[in-house]
């Protein structure tokens, strides 16, 4: 049966120029950088510098994909953008970015959910492309969690980084089995019981202001593997595939003992692991599209390979992603 595949064409990241190293934390907080490696697996992060915006960085990281990819701004049909820090209230990230790469066509909105919020956007701009709405997307995951950190928490403020990350989905026709390249399968689950596990404490319709994150880290960790790995393996699951099938893990790079967790529950050796969490820390709905950037750019991920990403976030809001490079 013929069927429409949304297949990634091109793939391309941005990270801020500062670079701080987790000893950077030991001179205002009591910290180290041996704790902050052995419990998160983190070395160093990027920040934004000062008025550097997420639509800036997300603009950064759409060219390089275009340019991956082959294409100019106005072969795009659409912008799906993921993010929980954007410039402004509204207007949408996706619409400044639309604006910035000079598109005049087309449409761009933002997906909020916050570390699974690639996960989300990539679901949505598949469905996008399935549905015969757009034929060629951008989707993009692009974070400043650097203005949402309170500098004195030491418990998350040690965690997070900045950057942006996005890939060309392309819609191509397939045979309708997990042979075909592209977009196999999602998961997307919520469940707002745990909304207190991560959050932000401000926000438009309450205090008026952007408000600083809060975690419950521990209640968080335990609730991770189970679910990441329950998602994952119900994604491959919804394609006739299964663990063994997978060639590489790309998950959320939120912990490493959490990635570790789900890679050893999965039966995967870390060898099938996509890892870039020491570098970029958690960069929240922008960890996914940086890590497939990163590991493509690192000639890990093939074209033709089974891939799963992964991500939970504040919502919570966890979900999973089967596609074929
Ligand atoms: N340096 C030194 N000590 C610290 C630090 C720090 N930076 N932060 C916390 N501690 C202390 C705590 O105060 C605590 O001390 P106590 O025992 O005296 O009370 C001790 O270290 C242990 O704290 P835990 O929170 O139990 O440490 P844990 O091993 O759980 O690691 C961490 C903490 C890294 C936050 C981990 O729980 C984690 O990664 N959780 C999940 C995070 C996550 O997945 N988030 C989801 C995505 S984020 C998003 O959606 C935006």
């Amino acid at each position: 049966m013929s069927v429409i595949r949304a297949v990634v064409r091109g793939v391309g990241h941005y990270l801020p120029e500062r670079v701080v190293p987790n000893s950077e934390f030991e001179k205002t907080l009591d910290t180290s950088d041996e704790w902050i490696r052995t419990r998160s697996g983190i070395e160093r992060r990027h920040f934004a510098a000062e008025g550097e915006t997420t639509s800036q960085m997300a603009t950064h990281a759409a060219r390089a994909a275009l340019e991956n990819a082959g294409l100019q701004p106005d072969d795009i049909d659409a912008i799906v953008l993921a993010t929980s820090t954007p410039d402004l209230t509204f207007p949408s990230v996706a619409t400044m970015v639309q604006a910035e790469l000079g598109m005049t066509r087309g449409f761009g909105f933002d997906v909020q959910a916050v570390c699974a919020g690639f996960i989300f956007a990539l679901t949505n701009a598949n469905a996008l492309i399935v549905s015969g709405q757009a034929r060629r997307i951008l989707v993009i995951g692009a974070e400043t969690f650097s203005r949402i950190m309170d500098w004195t928490d030491r418990s998350t403020c040690v965690l997070f980084g900045d950057g942006a990350g996005a890939l060309v989905l392309e819609a191509r026709q397939g045979q309708g089995d997990s042979s075909d390249r592209g977009v196999l399968a999602a998961d997307l689950n919520s469940d707002g019981r745990y909304r207190d596990m991560l959050y932000v404490d401000g926000g438009v319709s309450t205090t008026g202001q952007a408000g600083h994150l809060r975690m419950q880290g521990n209640a968080l960790f335990r609730q991770a593997v189970g679910k990441l790995t329950e998602t994952a393996e119900a994604a491959l699951a919804k394609v006739g595939l299964s663990d063994a099938d997978v060639d590489w893990l790309v998950p959320h790079q939120a912990n490493i003992r959490i990635i570790q967790g789900t890679a050893k529950k999965m039966g995967l050796p870390m060898e099938r692991v996509v890892l870039t969490i020491q570098d970029h820390g958690n960069t929240s709905a922008a960890s996914i599209p940086l890590a497939l950037s990163v590991a493509a750019g690192r000639g890990q991920i093939e074209k033709g390979q089974i891939l799963v990403a992964e991500a939970i976030g504040g919502g919570l809001a966890w979900g999973a992603v089967v596609l074929r490079w």
